[in-house]
């Protein structure tokens, strides 16, 4: 074989493989590495078995899916939140379409913003299982207000929720996982946490805050390889937290019936989660095209991005003030385009 016919045959691997890679991207929901972890990695089914999951957010949204397909694996459960009434609801399904038992779940109410509370109901969780394998990391609540517009003390709640109570909760029980020198720390954080975005900022603001903090505590931690640090950045996926997030005042919320069929299935981000926590990736991107489009665009063509933002911005921005849902209709034309 001559030399020029290897190099074009070469030159053709490398045009398929960058072909495929595209037809990949295009159809992904989730960045390729953990796409690749959905193909070839480690199962949730193997890796999480009998462990004991803390989930803060449970009574509604994605930590609720979360613990429902958690109790499928045979796990021991704590469920967290604000609302007693809906953490007794989503137990009882747990119990119904579960494999769990009375004994596998315990309901731990907490407000995350009390963070004088947390080393006490952290000592309530040791007292009835002994261990804390995994701390999930997901309650929290959005913004929809132009900063014009927008209290002070709005941006303060998000910072004291999103960014202290999940910092104050981490650091309970990190002394508990150094000790065992075991256990994963899992953040849900958000697309908002890469990708800026308007009639968000103090959300955006508290994302960033606690995508930098974790970055940090990972690196604190080389000296425990059993102990691992992941962040989950969902794009739209389908919740209340639109309906929870705050708004021009902390009293005000947004309260509204948006047609969330645009946004993921709770269901498939929560199913990414647990692929993301039994292969224990650092950090995650988890949504549909052109929400994942625009992560790797900040992440790697940060100039192209920012002239991005602007554009599709004004849209939302234009949404909000007209009393629509902010990010439904530049989705909804990616969806025709696509179908
Ligand atoms: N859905 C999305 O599009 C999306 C996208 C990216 C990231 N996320 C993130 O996903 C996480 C879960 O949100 P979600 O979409 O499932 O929204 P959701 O349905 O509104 O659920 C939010 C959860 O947080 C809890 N929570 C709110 N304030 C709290 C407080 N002060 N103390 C303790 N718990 C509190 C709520 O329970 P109580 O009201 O009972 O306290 C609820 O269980 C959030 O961190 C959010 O930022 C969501
Ligand atoms: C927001 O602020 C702008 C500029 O100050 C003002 O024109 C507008 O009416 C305000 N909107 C609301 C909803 O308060």
């Amino acid at each position: 074989m001559s030399w020029e016919l290897l190099l074009w045959l070469l030159a053709l691997c490398a045009l398929l493989l960058l072909l495929v890679q595209l037809v990949r991207f295009v159809r992904a929901d989730g960045d390729l590495t953990l796409l690749w972890a959905e193909w070839q990695g480690r199962r949730p089914e193997w890796e999480l078995t009998d462990m004991v999951v803390w989930v803060t957010g449970a009574s509604s949204g994605i930590g609720e899916e979360l613990v429902y397909q958690l109790s499928k694996l045979g796990v021991s459960l704590v469920l967290s939140a604000r609302r007693v009434h809906e953490l007794e609801r989503v137990k009882r399904r747990c119990l119904e379409n579960g494999n769990l038992k009375e004994k596998d779940i315990l309901v731990l109410p907490l407000d995350l913003t009390d963070t004088s509370s947390h080393e006490e109901v952290t000592k309530a969780v040791l007292q009835e299982f002994g261990r804390i394998d995994i701390l999930v990391n997901n309650g929290g609540r959005s913004q929809r207000s132009l900063v014009v517009n927008t209290s002070l003390d709005v941006f303060k709640e998000l910072i004291e929720l999103n960014y202290l109570g999940t910092v104050s909760l981490t650091k309970c029980v990190l002394p508990h996982m150094i000790e065992r020198k075991q256990g994963k720390i899992v953040v849900v954080n958000s697309i908002s946490g890469i990708v800026s975005v308007p009639v968000s900022s103090g959300y955006c603001a508290s994302k960033h805050a606690l995508r930098g903090f974790f970055h940090s505590l990972r690196t604190e931690l080389v000296d425990y390889p059993g102990i691992t640090v992941s962040t989950i950045c969902p794009g739209p996926v389908q919740s209340d937290i639109v309906k929870n997030a705050f708004s021009e005042e902390v009293t005000k919320t947004v309260e509204n019936n948006f047609d969330q069929s645009y946004k993921m299935a709770t269901s498939r981000c929560v199913r990414l989660m647990l692929i993301s926590m039994a292969n224990d990736l650092k950090e995650v991107w988890i949504a549909d095209q052109p929400f994942l489009l625009m992560a790797y665009l900040w992440q790697y063509m940060p100039t192209l991005a920012w002239w991005l933002t602007n554009k599709v911005g004004k849209k939302r921005i234009t949404n909000f003030k007209s009393g629509m849902d902010t990010d439904s209709s530049y989705s909804t034309m990616w969806k025709k385009k696509h179908d």
